[in-house]
């Protein structure tokens, strides 16, 4: 019997340019955070970008984008119209299924929504699609990568080394699937107390640095704790949006200029 390659069923989304996964192997670190920020500041150095929410179980776009209970509406070739903001083409779950409801679903029906995800939305002409992804290594993001060929992927940590196992979990995994590691981004870096200019160290600076540089992979952005990010993201407003002056803005905003 002939051996199946599972990535032959891989199909570029017609217009979109790049395709770009950003991940983590553990949860809460920044995803989606960064991804939200990173793709408004694509936007505003002049790409064209799309940003769809990978996260079936846990969509974090509709209430970051203030996009909250909208719904997204079918054209006339019967695809999916992505919402806007930002400039920046939007498609989540949380546009099709309430957002109180659990999606309670198996393996193939994530494949399901996925392949929709990605052939059923017009994007129309993208310089690039960021991918936001649940946390871990499992379905989702194998489904993502059999599907379209990806660019690459952004591996998103905090400092400490218990973070640091999940970073090389992510960095197995898009190995393993033959997707080039763009770099890892570092978020919560640092925090500077109200009042104070000196940079407290949230969390324990541990052998990340080392790490990667021995292995060649890039630190591509370190992003500052600041409660305004998480502000920013409960009102729907990105920080590189409602205050783009801001230090955790730049660090945004740098990340996208080496990302270009
Ligand atoms: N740099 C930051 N400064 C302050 N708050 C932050 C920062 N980055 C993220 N947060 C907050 O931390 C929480 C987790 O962030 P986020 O949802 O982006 O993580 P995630 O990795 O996508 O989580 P999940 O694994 O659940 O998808 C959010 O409340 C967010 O507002
Ligand atoms: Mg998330």
């Amino acid at each position: 019997m002939a051996t199946m390659n599972p990535f032959e069923q891989q199909q570029a989304i017609p217009g979109v340019k790049r395709i770009i996964a950003v991940s983590s192997g553990k949860g809460g670190v920044g995803k989606s955070t960064v991804a939200v920020n990173l793709a408004a500041a694509l936007a505003k150095r002049g790409l064209k970008v799309g940003l769809l929410d990978a996260d079936i179980y846990g969509p974090s776009l509709p209430r970051m984008s203030g996009t909250l209970h909208q719904k997204v509406e079918i054209g006339a070739d019967k695809k999916l119209i992505p919402l806007e903001r930002f400039k920046v083409k939007l498609m989540s779950i949380g546009y099709l299924i309430d957002e109180d409801l659990a999606v309670v679903w198996r393996g193939p029906m994530l494949f399901k929504a996925m392949d929709q995800f990605l052939r059923d939305v017009a994007w129309g002409e993208l310089d690039v699609l960021l991918v936001d992804l649940p946390p871990g290594t499992g379905d989702i993001q194998l489904s993502l990568a059999q599907k379209v060929p990806l660019s690459g992927a952004i591996a998103v940590s905090t400092p400490q080394d218990v973070a640091l196992m999940d970073v090389k979990k992510a960095i197995d995994m898009w190995a393993r699937v033959q997707v080039p590691l763009l770099g890892v981004v570092e978020n919560m870096s640092w925090f500077v107390p109200p009042g104070q200019t000196e940079r407290v160290q949230l969390f324990p600076k541990g052998a990340m640095d080392s790490w990667l540089r021995e292995r060649g992979i890039a630190k591509i952005g370190e992003v500052p704790f600041h409660p305004g990010v998480g502000i920013g993201a409960e009102a729907g407003i990105p920080v590189v949006e409602g205050d783009p002056t801001s230090d955790e803005a730049k660090a945004f905003s740098e990340i996208a200029a080496r990302l270009i």
